[in-house]
């Protein structure tokens, strides 16, 4: 099968004109969007197929508000308006899940005998996986306002206190309240960033 281009339109949807969302309306988010959110991103790859991604949507005020003690104080505003705060973690263990994931290797040793090499990868693997939500997000017409701004520590500790599972970053998703209350930044030119080899 080749792929066609999308449109401009849609590059336009998930690229050029998309903005991070910094302030929302306060409309709940259409029944189903969770499952739709996930039922895209999920299919982005990762290395060996090993998904160790694990997320908690934070859509209800007890959750909220154990959220928004961790985040930091010029992230309050916006957390607490989005109507869901996506927490982008990883499972330190996600290895062991190799066997079913990427059965035509045995790749679970290399981690199972390496903690770095296993937290490296869990790290690289579930960012990608944050991106591929964020422009799954934006694929289905929300705006999406990704943020590393919070307590690590304190975050870990309110929502995965097992200690098995680590925050990678957070991503409020919505509908963005207003035009971006910055200019677009500047980004930097093909010849400043790319060597060709
Ligand atoms: C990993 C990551 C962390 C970020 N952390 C924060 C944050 O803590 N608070 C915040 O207000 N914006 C945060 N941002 C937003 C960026 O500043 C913004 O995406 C960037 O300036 C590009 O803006 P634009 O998409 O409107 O061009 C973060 C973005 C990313 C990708």
């Amino acid at each position: 099968m080749s792929l066609a281009e999308l449109d401009d339109h849609a590059l336009d949807q998930l690229f050029r004109q998309a903005r991070t969302a910094h302030a929302f309306r306060p409309d709940p988010l259409p029944q189903g969007t969770l499952q739709r959110l996930f039922e895209l991103a999920q299919w982005g790859p990762t290395a060996f197929n090993a998904q160790p991604a694990r997320y908690v949507f934070v859509t209800s005020p007890a959750g909220k508000a154990r959220l928004l003690s961790c985040v930091s104080p010029g992230n309050v505003a916006q957390t607490e308006a989005a109507p869901l705060t996506v927490i982008v973690a990883y499972d330190l263990q996600f290895f062991e899940a190799l066997p079913t994931l990427f059965p035509a290797y045995d790749a679970a040793p290399l981690y199972r005998h390496n903690a770095v090499l296993a937290e490296q990868t869990a790290q690289r693997n579930s960012t990608l996986q944050g991106a591929y939500l964020l422009l799954a997000a934006r694929a289905l017409g929300l705006d999406a306002g990704p943020m590393s701004g919070f307590d690590a520590a304190r975050l870990d500790q309110a929502f995965f206190p097992e200690g098995k599972v680590k925050s990678n970053f957070l991503i409020n998703l919505g509908v963005a309240q207003q035009a971006a209350a910055f200019p677009r930044g500047v980004r930097l030119s093909f010849e400043q960033v790319v060597r060709v080899e």
